[in-house]
Parts: structure tokens; C-alpha cells; sequence
């Protein structure tokens, strides 16, 4: 007995151009065939799909080069670097205070794989070999147990105020992740805390998109919806429900592969709930024109912020330089993914980002897809890139954002931003710099406290011990030796 080819599903694939995912499907069994059909079934509207698939294809094809783009507004930044000690004062107490009141929850965007790392295991379990041996989820752990002790001790509170941790994770990374988790025993956190969730996947096509990719006879290639796919993660989760229901008003949204994050960093809480942006973002200056991160900056045509993302900026404007100062990038807020959202703003618009393309459009990369080959029918791992993915960005939703109600925050990179991206052996963002600038901040921190550090060597200051270089007063006069963990 088999289901037979002309189901109402099968059709709507076959009205698409599809007909070839059914080459295979008399030969398979009934169990496959169901399988198969319920995977398909994911797609309520292949004919859309194959023309949302189009518009990317000349979306990514006519992007960025007409747009003038320039520097944000005064009005909406600010800089940790030169902040007076009145301003800081006032908006870190602001993000404690928030905190204190339950109002804060974090939100962690862990569904990439990590391909250019050469592992596939989730970048959160990623060990960069420092002294303690820590994974990046244990160092941003503990410094959601640090903050949250800093506040009980703050406000004198009888009890630890709560941060919720929720954790987006994709298909390949998901069941790795928990099990790490429990493994783990979430890091001293409450696992009651810690909130997983995932994001959506999407087909993977041929190169002019135009047919879905076949992994098996039985099954079409998919891959993960790219960053973006975090508002309708959030949405189709009940994660905004979630939110609202236990009164969380503000989240702190970073990105696993920063070693240095400072995660539910007060002092960022409080400049976006103190300027009332509904949106705010933290930046460093870029290092040089050809670092890989995109930039945020103003659209001046519609005047409102936005990403130029760095495989999209012509050379020219990424070489650009400030005209009174050579040495210095015209355009250089980089984004290191790391955003404020109110949780008013993702109630409002999370509808309306998710349900159209104008706010989230997809995005091409060409990739060597294993799948089925069109004309062997075998399958086969390509040399050359034989098919696209799709990929939205988080960062598309910036322009739907009134700009009085966008911040950016810029900080400095050797105290909050060193990202895990590339295997051992690349010039940067390696194991080796993750460790290298963990480290150096750390020992920093102790020099600046009196500690005594042979020059050359370096000490590792655990996340539990001190959440941004405070409370290190005790290594006053103290000798350590390379390695030691503080
Ligand atoms: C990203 C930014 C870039 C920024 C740079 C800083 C985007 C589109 N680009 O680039 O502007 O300057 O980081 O390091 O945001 N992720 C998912 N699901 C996915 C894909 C990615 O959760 O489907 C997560 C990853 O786990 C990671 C983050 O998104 O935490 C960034 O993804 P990655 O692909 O590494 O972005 P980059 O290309 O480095």
C-alpha cells in the first residue's frame, strides 16, 4: 500500500514546478512516504516560497550600492569610552534597578552552526582552553549568576533576583545543547531559569532557485533561517506571552560567540530604559576597512538606522575616512550583535516583522549543499557551491524603528568583544584571540587593583569573581603566577 501521488500537498508542489521531489516517491515505503509528506507539509505555500526565493535572488543583486549612508545622529549615541562618572552612575543603577525588580531577561541566539570553526558541536561548548577550561556557555552563565548576586547585595534583597536566560537553538544544535545544560547543572543557575527554544528552517535550493534541493529521496534539504528567524522563534514559541507574563519588560539580546560579553550588562540597560529607546545596540570601533562586521549607520534617505553588512559595503565606502581625520573610518560603529529590545517594542511589531518581507527579507549564500544530483540522482558532495540558502538578518527589523527611539552604545573592544569565528590558524577570532583577550582583560583588571603580575604572564579572573573588573580589591599587594585562575 502506498499514499498516492496525487494528494492535495503533492500537487501544490507539482503547480510550483516541483515535480522532480517526487522522482523517487513510488519507490519509497509508506512509513517514508508519510515522513516525506509531513515534511512537506511545513510549507504551506510552495508557490510563494519559490517567489520569495526569486525577490532574494534580485534583492541580493541590487542591494546597497544606491543608498547613502552615514553616521548616526549625536542624539542617539553614546560612548563608554568617554562617559562621565555622574552619566554612568545613573544608568547602571537604572539597568540594577530593573533587575532588582524582575524586569530583565536575556536572550541568546545560538542556533548558528559553527561551520568556519571547523566543529559541529554548538559554539557555546566550545572549551578556548583557558586555564579553568570553561565553555563560553559556563563563562556567560556565571555571569548571569555574578549580576544577579551584585543586585541582591546592591539593594540588601532577601532573596536573588531572577534573570531569565533564553536560549535559541536550531535544529542541529538543540539536543547538545540541553544535554550540555543538564550535564553542566546550568552552570549553579535554577534550571527552571533557563528557557530553550527553536528556530525555524527553511529548503535549501538550486543555484537560480528555482528547485528545492533533495537530501534523500525521501526528504529535502533544509537549513536554518538565519539570525532573523529569532522574531518569529520568539513568536511562534509563546516566548513574547512568556515575557509579558512574568512582567519582563526589558531583554538583553547577545550572541554566543563573544567571549567577552558583558551579558544583562546594567550600565546598557539603563542607558536605552533611561533614553527610552525602544531598540538599542552596543558597538566597537571597527579595527580596518576589511574586518568582517557589518556597521550600523543612518539611511539618509529615509532617515532612519540600519546594517550595512560586510559582505554587502562597496570598498569604497568601507575605506572611507573621516574628512578631518585620515586615520580614522568615515563609517566604524561595528555591530557585534548585541541589542536592548523593550518588550512594548516586540509586542507591537513582532507581528508585523514576521508576516512580511518588506521588515525581514531573505538573504543568498551560495554554499555546497550535499544533496541528490540532478542528474546522477545519486547523492554527492559538491566542490563548487551548487545551491543557495536563505538567511534572514536580525538587523533588518532596524529600519521599522523610529530613529528618536535608537541607540547605539559604543564600548571598548578589549573589555567587551572578541568573537569566536574562525578555526586555529586564521590571523583573528580564533580559539587562540578569544583566550588571548579573555586573559589579558583579566589580568588588567588585576593590575589595575594593585595585584602583581610578572610581565608577560597572564591570569585568568573567573566570571564569578568579578562581572566587569570590580570587587578585585583583595589582590591588593598579591603576587600570581601565569595561569592562575583568581
Ligand atoms: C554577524 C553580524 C555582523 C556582525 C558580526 C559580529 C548578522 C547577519 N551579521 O556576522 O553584522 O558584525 O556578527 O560578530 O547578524 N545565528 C543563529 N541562527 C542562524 C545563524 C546565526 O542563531 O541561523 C547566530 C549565531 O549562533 C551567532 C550569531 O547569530 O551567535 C551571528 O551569526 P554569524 O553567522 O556568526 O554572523 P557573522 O557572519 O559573523
Amino acid at each position: 500500500m502506498t499514499i498516492p501521488a496525487e494528494s492535495p500537498i503533492i500537487d501544490l508542489f507539482k503547480t510550483a514546478g516541483q515535480e522532480h521531489l517526487f522522482e523517487f516517491y513510488d519507490s519509497l515505503t509508506i512509513e517514508q512516504q508519510q515522513e516525506f509528506l509531513k515534511q512537506l507539509s511545513k510549507i504551506e505555500n510552495p508557490s510563494k516560497l519559490i517567489s520569495t526565493v526569486q525577490k532574494a535572488i534580485k534583492f541580493s543583486s541590487t542591494n546597497s550600492a544606491s543608498r547613502s549612508l552615514t553616521q548616526l545622529p549625536p542624539a542617539q549615541t553614546a560612548s563608554t569610552l568617554d562617559l562621565d562618572t555622574e552619566t554612568k552612575t545613573k544608568w547602571s543603577n537604572l539597568g540594577f534597578e530593573a533587575i532588582a525588580k524582575g524586569e530583565v531577561a536575556v536572550l541568546l541566539m545560538a542556533g548558528g552552526q559553527g561551520t568556519r570553526l571547523g566543529s559541529t558541536d554548538p559554539k557555546g561548548c566550545f572549551n578556548i582552553e583557558l586555564p579553568s577550561s570553561k565553555s563560553l556557555f559556563q563563562i556567560q552563565g556565571e555571569k548571569i549568576l555574578k549580576i544577579q548576586n551584585l543586585t541582591k547585595e546592591k539593594f540588601g534583597l532577601s532573596e536573588v533576583p531572577i534573570i531569565n536566560w533564553y536560549i535559541m537553538t536550531s535544529g542541529p544544535t538543540r539536543p547538545s545543547t540541553e544535554k550540555f545544560f543538564k550535564q553542566n547543572n546550568y552552570f549553579g543557575l535554577k534550571s527552571t531559569q533557563v528557557v530553550f527554544f527553536d528556530q525555524g528552517k527553511i529548503p535549501c535550493f538550486n543555484l537560480d532557485g528555482s528547485k528545492i534541493l533533495l537530501e534523500d529521496k525521501d526528504k529535502y534539504c533544509e537549513s536554518p533561517d538565519g539570525n532573523g528567524g529569532l522574531y518569529k522563534a520568539l513568536q511562534v514559541n509563546g516566548i513574547i506571552d512568556d515575557f509579558v507574563n512574568k512582567g519582563i519588560k526589558h531583554i538583553h539580546m547577545y550572541c554566543v560567540d563573544n567571549s567577552l560579553v558583558k551579558v544583562a550588562d546594567p550600565l546598557f540597560l539603563g542607558f536605552a530604559i533611561d533614553n527610552q529607546f525602544e531598540l538599542a545596540t552596543k558597538v566597537v570601533r571597527k579595527r580596518d576597512a576589511n574586518e568582517s562586521v557589518g556597521l550600523i549607520v543612518l539611511d539618509d534617505d529615509i532617515k532612519k538606522p540600519c546594517v550595512i553588512e560586510y559582505s554587502e559595503i562597496s570598498p569604497e565606502l568601507a575605506n572611507k575616512t573621516e574628512p578631518n581625520d585620515p586615520n580614522k573610518l568615515f563609517l566604524r560603529a561595528a555591530n557585534i550583535v548585541n541589542h536592548y529590545y523593550s518588550v512594548d517594542l516586540l509586542t507591537k511589531m513582532i507581528p508585523k516583522w514576521t508576516s512580511s518581507q518588506e521588515f525581514l527579507p531573505f538573504h543568498i549564500a551560495k554554499k555546497k549543499i550535499p544533496s541528490i544530483n540532478p542528474e546522477t540522482k545519486q547523492f554527492y558532495k559538491p566542490t563548487e557551491p551548487n545551491g543557495i540558502k536563505l538567511e534572514q538578518f536580525i538587523f533588518d527589523v532596524f529600519p521599522s524603528v523610529e530613529l528618536e527611539k535608537f541607540g547605539c552604545m559604543e564600548v571598548e573592544r578589549s573589555e567587551e568583544f572578541s568573537p569566536l569565528k574562525n578555526a586555529d590558524g586564521a590571523k583573528n577570532d580564533t580559539p587562540t584571540t578569544c583566550r588571548q583577550h579573555y586573559l589579558e582583560r583579566g589580568t588588567r583588571w588585576v593590575k589595575e587593583h594593585g595585584g602583581i603580575v610578572a610581565n608577560g604572564d597572564v591570569v585568568e579572573v573567573s566570571s564569578l569573581t568579578s562581572y566587569g573588573g570590580e570587587g578585585l580589591e583583595f589582590v591588593k599587594g598579591k603576587q600570581f603566577k601565569n595561569g592562575d585562575v583568581i
